[in-house]
């Protein structure tokens, strides 16, 4: 068993799960910009006590580099819980979340994302760096 076997990937404009990552195509070398990772932007995924996202995180793999980075790891930690049961509670954290990063080579960026129900999803996005 690998843990990749466990990650599912799909077309993000179909299936609600995958996460979704907006960035330039292309940054200056060490320079600050923003990634946005979302999941269901096109197909809304629930945030329930019962059914959320509890996570995303974005890796970066340089060009050519035998290993990846994390950039950010972010949890989602309110689905509505509260002691009048399920779903009753004030707080819900939306499955969305943007980051300010640099990086100084080209290579590819990763998003993994965990359903408490689905499992764990994931999808890269190519960024320039010049
Ligand atoms: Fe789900």
């Amino acid at each position: 068993m690998k843990l990749g076997e466990l990650l599912k990937s799909e077309d993000w404009k179909k299936e609600k799960h995958v996460p979704v990552i907006e960035a330039p195509d292309s940054v200056k070398g060490g320079e600050t910009f923003e990634i946005k990772v979302s999941v269901g932007k096109e197909v809304s995924h629930p945030n329930t006590t019962e059914h959320h996202i509890r996570f995303v995180q974005i890796f970066y793999k340089p060009e050519g580099g035998k290993s990846a980075y994390q950039l950010a790891n972010c949890e989602f930690t309110a689905h509505g819980e509260s002691t009048e049961g399920a779903n009753e509670g004030p707080a819900y954290t939306h499955h969305a979340a943007t980051v300010s990063v640099q990086l100084k080579q080209p290579g590819t960026l990763i998003a993994m994302s965990l359903c408490n129900i689905h499992g764990l999803w994931e999808s890269f996005r190519e960024i320039k760096v010049g």
